[in-house]
């Protein structure tokens, strides 16, 4: 008798393999047509899954930076600390170069860096233990954070509701429950009964071939819209509340998210439909003034022109803007759910709060 064919819900989004010594991962882009895990060693190979997109969604490449530069630092030859730290910083710029616009990626990486600062009287062994322990922590922290986030978002919504999120959020953007997705997931537990709506996500579909996806697995009730049908839903009445997640949040609340998520907040405004973002505080940098101050990566043009489909969908040598993430502007959320409960503006106060609550802990 065959095997059953694995499935997402049989592996984790991103782990470290102890054995390969490997960051291993699910490659989402191919899904949901195959489940395929990756097991990556090198740097090189890391980098290159975060910019394909092999991992992704900001807690995840977070996770996958942790995990990514413990392995490095392994590999470093050094005798003495200014030598591990000059090539770790290395590895550190090298990595965090692979996309701009998630902040996770580099606070895991400067709390790595500080681990690193912390354990400088140590030996070179002991201090890639440390990291390799540290890795560890960041990623059970995600497992956590985002069931903290899903009991705090619960309480913003009733059974029965429906719940529209755009692009992916969940278990495949963090390690498990997502952030988007987590009050989804834990309402599920609950006998909750939410129907869910999941924006397809153009141009590269994350939430047809990946949202759409881990919610049916998970058994939850969920409907795919094209992107432009998400005002429609609204407007027939069957949309209690959006949760979408985030990149990056600035000080004063601003939000980039998913190329789309604006025009959502836009269409959730006009429909007076409570919009929420979900965001772990390793989300919430408040380096960054104002959405206008945030990275937007941008690109290529053929994710467009062609991706996806057999033939061209565009005239060849058309112009094209696209822009990986847009800004949802602070005044169109209702209120930003982190693991230390629901900020609502004026947001940098609120920020500085839930800050007070983690320094507590
Ligand atoms: O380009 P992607 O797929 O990495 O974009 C992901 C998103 O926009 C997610 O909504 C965001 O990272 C939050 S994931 C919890």
């Amino acid at each position: 008798m065959s095997e059953k064919m694995k499935t997402i819900m049989d592996y984790d989004t991103v782990a470290l393999d102890e054995e390969r010594h490997a960051l291993a991962i699910i490659d989402q882009t191919q899904l949901p047509y195959r489940t395929e895990i990756l097991y990556l060693t090198t740097q090189k190979e890391i980098w290159n899954a975060i910019y394909l997109l092999q991992v992704r969604g900001a807690p995840a490449i977070g996770v996958s930076a942790a995990i990514g530069i413990y392995l490095a630092a392994r590999e470093i030859q050094a005798d003495h600390f200014e030598e591990f730290y000059r090539q770790f910083q290395e590895a550190k710029d090298y990595l965090d170069s692979s996309r701009p616009t998630a902040v996770n990626l580099s606070w895991a990486l400067k709390r790595q860096e500080q681990v690193v600062l912390a354990n400088r009287e140590r030996s070179v062994p002991e201090i890639v233990e440390a990291l390799h322990q540290e890795a560890l922590n960041i990623r059970e922290e995600d497992i956590r954070v985002c069931r903290a986030i899903g009991e705090n978002g619960l309480t913003l919504v009733k059974p029965g509701d429906g719940l529209l999120t755009h692009c992916n959020a969940g278990k495949l953007a963090a390690v498990k429950y997502g952030t988007a997705t987590a009050p989804m997931y834990l309402g599920q537990e609950r006998g909750y009964g939410f129907r869910i709506y999941a924006d397809e996500t153009r141009p590269l579909l994350q939430g047809a071939r990946l949202t759409a996806y881990e919610l049916q697995e998970s058994g939850l009730d969920v409907t795919l819209l094209c992107d432009n049908m998400s005002a429609a839903a609204m407007r027939n009445g069957w949309i209690n509340a959006v949760f979408v997640g985030c990149d990056r949040v600035a000080a004063n609340g601003d939000t980039a998210n998913k190329i789309g998520t604006s025009l959502v907040a836009l269409a959730a405004k006009r429909y007076h439909i409570p919009f929420y973002v979900c965001a772990p505080t390793s989300t919430i940098d408040m380096e960054t003034a104002t959405g206008g101050d945030i990275h937007i990566e941008q690109r290529k043009d053929y994710e467009v022109t062609e991706m996806w489909y057999e033939r061209r969908m565009a005239p060849e040598g058309v112009k094209v803007f696209n822009p990986a993430f847009d800004v949802t502007d602070n005044d169109l959320i209702t209120g930003i759910v982190t693991e230390y409960g629901v900020a609502k503006a004026p947001y940098k106060e609120a920020f500085e709060e839930i800050f007070r609550k983690k320094m507590k802990e």
